[in-house]
């Protein structure tokens, strides 16, 4: 049993007087305990609305699936009170934008113990008189367990001398430190799952490199599951063990790490694998593929990618197929529907142009050579 497993996820915002945004249809996302699978896509597929599905956290949206299980138990079953246990419990979130997500007034001590009380594993009161005197009179003491506790997160997360950085407020503090600040808060409920929306994406290469390596050691050592969003294929390459790869609402290819950089059958991956620079570990951003993503409620019907693909047919304005490429491996692709193996797909198109594949989607199968 997978700890997260979601089945057939459709994410839809109603818009009144207009068209309805779907912004998420039918995906399925599974991540095992303990592993890092990243969530990979370009600008606008869907990555962050997923995430926040994940929270329960998208009060604006309709969401709807087959199954939604956290620990084999459907997440949109429970109630609201049972939903604020789990989020810090059993799932804590890291943001991108740490500055708005930390209390400008609060220092970060103070908030990772707070989280500590609520949902991590020390006996301290949490009583409302308490919070209260705590937060506008005395501060939590410094001798107390959720502090001594917030301290070590710190350390946890790899910050130096952090029995001072624990009375700093956020301002105070560097983005990366900030970030680090985040995932300690994220520990503070000894979760099982972590996710993780583009946490690094502000930060500047070796900032973010530290980061990456803290969170694959957290996985590691704490045994904790981290569901990574990121627009970089390098970030997966170097941190994730698994990956689902998304295109505009749809999931186009997922699988294990290995699995989808040496065996990618998606022309999407593809292309996007193209991007990446040969022994480079960071700079894959997904922009080197010619045109760009439609918006979602301007899909075309089946495959949403059909129109940049160069190995797009007939039958690309069907339903996506699902094809199971190996055990764990499963790529929606018509071409691989008939029962072959397609071969090589070319991109003889340069890459980053000025944005148009011509007569795409005209081609048909014999564009796509034996490889
Ligand atoms: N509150 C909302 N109302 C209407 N549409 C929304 C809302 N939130 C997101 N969307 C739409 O849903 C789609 C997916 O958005 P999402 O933020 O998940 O993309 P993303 O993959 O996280 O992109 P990015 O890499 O830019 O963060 C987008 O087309 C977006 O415009
Ligand atoms: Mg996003």
């Amino acid at each position: 049993m997978s700890l997260l497993d979601i089945e057939d996820l459709s994410i839809t915002f109603p818009v009144e007087g207009g068209p309805d945004v779907p912004a998420v249809e039918g995906i399925d996302l599974s991540v095992e305990a303990g592993e890092i699978h990243g969530l990979v896509g370009e600008s606008g597929s869907g990555k962050s609305v997923t995430a926040r599905s994940v929270m329960r956290l998208l009060d604006d949206a309709e969401v709807g699936a087959k199954r939604f299980d956290y620990r084999g138990e459907d997440l949109y079953d429970k109630s609201e009170a049972e939903m604020r246990q789990v989020r810090g419990d059993e799932i804590g979130m890291v943001f991108q934008d740490s500055l708005s997500a930390l209390n400008p007034v609060m220092t970060v001590g103070e908030q990772i113990a707070e989280v500590v009380r609520h949902h991590g594993d020390v006996e301290e009161s949490t009583g409302l008189l308490s919070e209260l005197r705590r937060k506008y009179i005395t501060g939590t003491s410094t001798s107390a367990p959720s502090w001594r506790r917030a301290v070590s997160l710190l350390e946890t997360v790899g910050i130096p001398d952090p029995e001072t950085v624990a009375t700093s407020y956020p301002h105070q503090l560097s983005g990366g430190q900030r970030q680090r600040v985040m995932i300690a808060s994220a520990l503070g409920g000894d979760p099982s799952l972590i996710v993780a929306d583009e946490p690094t994406t502000a930060l500047d290469v070796t900032v973010e490199a530290g980061i990456l390596g803290e969170l694959r050691r957290l996985c590691d050592e704490l045994d904790v599951a981290i569901l990574l969003i990121t627009h970089d294929l390098g970030v997966v390459a170097e941190t994730c063990d698994s990956v689902t790869v998304m295109y505009s609402g749809s999931v186009m290819e997922r699988g294990r790490t290995d699995q989808l950089f040496e065996n990618p059958v998606h022309p999407y991956t593809k292309g996007l694998l193209r991007s990446i620079p040969e022994g480079a570990s960071t700079g894959g951003e997904l922009t080197t593929i010619p045109g760009s993503a439609p918006e979602p409620t301007d899909r075309p019907d089946g495959c949403p990618f059909r129109d940049r693909c160069p190995a797009a047919f007939d039958a690309c304005s069907e339903p996506l197929p699902e094809h199971v490429v190996d055990d764990g491996h499963v790529s929606h692709c018509h071409l691989y529907t008939e029962g072959d193996d397609p071969g090589e797909v070319t991109w003889d198109a340069p890459a980053a142009t000025n944005g148009s594949l011509d007569g795409t989607t005209e081609r048909t199968h014999t564009e796509v050579t034996d490889g």
